[in-house]
C-alpha cells in the first residue's frame, strides 16, 4: 500500500500472495490429518440405464483398500434440493460419468487402482445426447438461469422484421465448454464425534454447510466448512458438488478423515459445464442503422437430472434500443451430464451471438460497427423500461477506439495482408448485470490499535480478502496494514458465495457497514479499549437485496486484431484491448487480473475451447487438458484492460459493480469479427480452429 488518502482503488498486493508462492496456503486436499484416507469415484460407463450388480470383491482384496461404497450400502441422505447431489442413493444412471461406486483406500494411488477393479453390470437403455434445433422433445421452460423469464416480447417483431429495409437473419453455435479450474473439486471430511469438519474447494461454504446439514440431518452449528484458499471455480464451485457429499459419506463409513479429489477426467461429467447454445438472431434496421426489430431465439440442452437453462438471450434485453423484439429460450432434456454456471452464464454465449450479428448488420448497412452501436444506444433499459443507474458504453467504445487506433481502419474485408497472413480488426460490446446479495460481517478493534474483520467470504483467487481489507481500512480510516481480514470459514459471520460477480459488492457492503459502525463506537469512547476489544456487526438483509428502481449493469468494449494464416488456417490474436465501465474500481491490481483473466477465457472460447459430445458413448470427448485446449501463454498476446472512472450512487457504499465475469462477455465476438474483417468469411460456429477456417 502506497500513497495517501483512501486505500480504496489502490493496487494493493494480495495479502496471501507470499503464502501462496511459498506453499504455506493450504488447499482442500492439503490439511494434515493423521490417518487420512483417500477416495476415488467409479464413473458409470453407460449413458442411460440402471446398475444391476456391483462386484467389489476384487477391489476390496487390493492393498490399502478400506471400503467400497455403492448405491446398496452408502449412507442414506435426505433428498437434496439439487438432484445432482443424490449420489449412491439408487441404481439409476442418468448419464455417463454418474458416480456408481466410491473406493476408499490408504492412498490416492491405491484408491485409483481399486476403482479400476470394481465390476459394475448395467441394464442399458437407449440414449440421446444430440442437441438439434428441431428436436421433437424441445420445450419452452418458464424461467432460465438467474430467474430470468424464458420469453420476453415487445411490439410486433415479425411485422417489424418483414418491413425493415435492411435485415440480417443468422445463426451461431457455441459448443459445450468446461470450467476446468486449476484445482479440481476436492473435499476433505472428518467426523469428530457428532461434529463434522470439512475442508472443501468451494465458492461459498455457507451454502455447503446448509446443504450438508440438510442432507446428513446434522444441525448447522455442529458443522464447520472451510475454504481458505481455492484454486479457481469459474462457477463450477458455486454450489456443492458430489465430491463433498461423497467425502462426508466416506468419512462417516470409515470413522476417519477422507479426501475426495476429483480426477481431472471426471470434472466434465460431474461439476457442470456451459451448455451448448444454438442461436438464431434476426435484426431489422432502417437505412440509418436504427434497429426496428430483433429476435434472439436460443436452443440449449440440460440433463434428465435437473433443468438448467443457459440464459443466452437475456443480454439482448439490455443492449440496444429496439421497439419490437422477442427473446426466447427453449430446452431439450437429453441423457447428458448436467450443465451449470460457467463464467458469465448467458451473457458469454449470448453476447457472442448478438455482437457478431451486430457486426453482420454493420456490414449490410455499410456502416462502421462502432457507429451502429452508438445510434442504437437506449436511454432506458429496453426490456424493463427502467433508467440505467449508469451506462457508459459509448465512452468505452470511444475510449477503446482511440487507444486501439480504430480511426482510419479500412472497413473492407480482406483488405490487409502481410505475406501469408490476413490481418483484421474487430470490435464488440460487453455487459454484465450488477448482482448483490445480503451479507453479515463483524469488525473488531483491539487494544494494540489493530483491527480484525471477520466474514465468510471466499477468495477463489480473485483477491477478495485483499479488497475487503481495503474496504475495511477505508471505512475505519485506518492504514491497510493495521487490518486483518478472516475469510473462508463457515464459523465466520455468514456471507453469500463468490459468484455472479457479486462477491465484493455483497461482502463489501456488510464489511463497510460493520467498520463504519465500529468507527462511530470508537469515536464515542474515551480511555483504553478492553482486552477483548470493541466489536461491531452488520447485516445488509433488506437493503442489499432490495429491488432497485434502476437497471444496473456494467458495460465494456473489446477491440481485437487477429491474423489468419492462409496456408494453415491458424487464427492468432495479436492484440486484445478492452475498456470497462464498472463503477468504482476498488483495487487496480486485482481488478486488472480479473479483466484480463476473463478476456483470456474469451480468447479460449473464440479459438481453442470446445467440447464434443460423443454420440455413441454419450460423453464428452475432451475430458482432460490435453484435449480441451485452454489458451496457453503462447496463445495470448499482450492484453490491455482499461476502465473509465464511473461514479454511480445507486449501487453500494463503495460504488462498485462486479468485474469477475464481464471480461469474457463479447470477447469472442470481437475476435470473430476481426477474423471476418481479415478473411471476408463469417464463421458462426465456435471455436475458430484451423480445420474450420482453412
Ligand atoms: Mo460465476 S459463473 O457466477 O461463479
Amino acid at each position: 500500500m502506497t500513497g495517501t488518502g483512501s486505500p480504496l482503488g489502490a493496487p494493493a498486493e494480495r495479502r496471501e500472495g507470499r503464502q501462496k508462492v511459498t506453499g504455506g496456503a493450504r488447499y482442500a486436499a492439503e490439511h494434515p490429518l493423521p490417518g487420512r484416507a483417500h477416495a476415488w469415484p467409479v464413473p458409470a460407463t453407460i449413458a442411460r440405464g440402471r446398475v444391476t450388480a456391483v462386484d467389489t470383491a476384487a477391489a476390496l482384496a487390493l492393498p490399502g483398500v478400506l471400503t467400497v461404497l455403492t448405491h446398496e450400502d452408502a449412507p442414506r441422505i435426505a433428498e437434496p434440493d439439487d438432484p445432482t447431489l443424490a449420489v449412491l442413493q439408487d441404481p439409476r444412471v442418468p448419464h455417463r460419468g454418474w458416480c456408481v461406486a466410491l473406493v476408499v483406500a490408504r492412498s490416492p494411488e491405491e484408491a485409483r487402482a481399486a476403482a479400476g477393479a470394481v465390476r459394475v453390470e448395467y441394464a442399458v437403455e437407449e440414449h440421446d445426447v444430440t442437441l438439434r434445433a428441431d428436436h421433437p422433445g424441445m420445450y419452452e421452460p418458464d424461467t432460465a438461469n438467474g430467474g430470468n423469464p424464458a420469453r420476453r416480447e415487445h411490439g410486433d417483431p415479425e411485422g417489424a422484421l418483414a418491413s425493415a429495409p435492411v435485415r440480417v437473419d443468422t445463426a451461431y453455435r457455441v459448443p459445450p465448454l468446461h470450467n476446468h479450474p486449476m484445482e479440481p473439486h476436492t473435499s476433505t471430511a472428518h467426523w469428530q464425534g457428532d461434529r463434522l469438519v470439512v475442508h472443501t474447494s468451494s465458492q461459498g461454504t455457507t451454502t455447503v454447510r446448509a446443504t450438508l446439514a440438510a442432507l446428513f440431518g446434522t444441525p448447522e452449528d455442529r458443522i464447520t466448512v472451510t475454504a481458505g484458499h481455492v484454486g479457481g471455480g469459474f462457477g463450477s464451485k458455486g454450489t456443492p458438488r458430489p465430491d463433498v457429499v461423497l467425502a462426508v459419506m466416506a468419512a462417516r463409513r470409515t470413522g476417519g478423515p477422507v479426501t475426495v479429489a476429483l480426477p481431472r477426467r471426471q470434472l466434465p461429467t460431474t461439476v457442470g459445464h456451459r451448455a451448448p447454445t444454438l442461436h438464431r438472431i434476426r435484426l431489422g434496421a432502417g437505412t440509418d442503422g436504427r434497429l426496428t426489430g430483433l429476435t434472439h431465439d436460443v436452443v440449449t440442452h440440460s440433463s434428465r437430472v435437473k433443468e438448467f437453462v443457459e440464459q443466452a438471450a437475456v443480454p439482448a434485453r439490455v443492449m440496444y434500443a429496439v421497439p419490437n423484439s422477442r427473446t426466447l429460450h427453449r430446452l431439450v432434456r437429453l441423457d447428458v451430464p448436467t450443465p451449470s454456471w460457467m463464467r458469465a452464464p448467458g451473457e458469454a454465449p449470448g453476447m457472442y451471438a448478438l455482437e457478431s450479428a451486430m457486426d453482420e448488420l454493420a456490414g449490410e448497412l455499410g456502416m462502421d460497427p462502432i457507429q451502429l452501436r452508438l445510434v442504437n444506444e437506449p436511454d432506458r433499459e429496453p426490456d424493463s423500461g427502467k433508467p440505467f443507474s449508469s451506462r457508459h458504453l459509448t465512452q468505452c467504445l470511444r475510449d477503446g477506439a482511440r487507444r486501439f487506433g480504430w480511426a482510419g481502419r479500412d472497413p473492407r474485408p480482406r483488405s490487409h495482408a502481410e505475406g501469408p497472413l490476413l490481418v483484421g480488426t474487430g470490435v464488440a460490446a460487453a455487459t454484465y448485470p450488477v448482482l448483490v446479495a445480503p451479507s453479515t460481517a463483524e469488525a473488531r478493534a483491539l487494544p494494540d490499535g489493530t483491527f480484525v474483520v471477520r466474514i465468510n467470504a471466499t477468495d477463489i483467487g480473485t483477491g477478495a480478502r485483499t479488497v475487503l481489507t481495503q474496504v475495511a481500512a477505508d471505512a475505519l480510516g485506518a492504514p491497510l496494514d493495521r487490518v486483518r481480514t478472516e475469510v473462508g470459514d463457515s464459523d465466520l459471520p455468514s456471507a453469500p458465495l463468490a459468484g455472479g460477480s457479486s462477491g465484493t459488492a455483497s461482502w463489501g457492503w456488510s464489511v463497510h457497514d460493520a467498520c463504519a459502525r465500529l468507527a462511530e463506537a470508537l469515536a464515542a469512547r474515551t480511555g483504553p479499549l478492553p482486552e477483548e476489544g470493541v466489536t461491531a456487526h452488520a447485516d445488509t438483509t433488506g437493503r442489499a437485496d432490495a429491488d432497485s428502481p434502476y437497471a444496473r449493469h456494467a458495460f465494456g468494449a473489446h477491440f481485437a486484431e487477429t491474423t489468419v494464416d492462409r496456408v494453415t488456417g491458424e487464427v492468432r490474436v495479436r492484440r486484445l484491448l478492452s475498456v470497462y465501465a464498472a463503477g468504482r474500481i476498488l483495487n487496480a491490481r486485482t481488478a486488472r487480473s480479473q479483466f484480463i483473466g476473463g478476456m483470456t477465457m474469451g480468447l479460449g472460447m473464440a479459438l481453442t475451447e470446445g467440447s464434443t459430445m460423443d454420440t455413441a458413448f454419450g460423453d464428452f470427448t475432451e475430458s482432460d487438458l490435453a484435449s480441451y485446449h485452454v489458451p496457453v501463454h503462447a496463445d495470448v498476446p499482450g492484453i490491455e484492460a482499461h476502465w473509465i472512472d464511473e461514479e454511480d450512487p445507486h449501487l453500494n457504499p463503495m460504488g462498485s459493480k462486479g468485474i469477475g465475469e464481464i471480461g469474457i462477455v463479447g470477447t469472442a465476438a470481437a475476435i470473430g469479427n476481426a477474423v471476418h474483417h481479415a478473411t471476408g468469411i463469417r464463421f458462426r460456429d465456435l471455436p475458430l480452429t484451423p480445420d474450420k477456417v482453412l
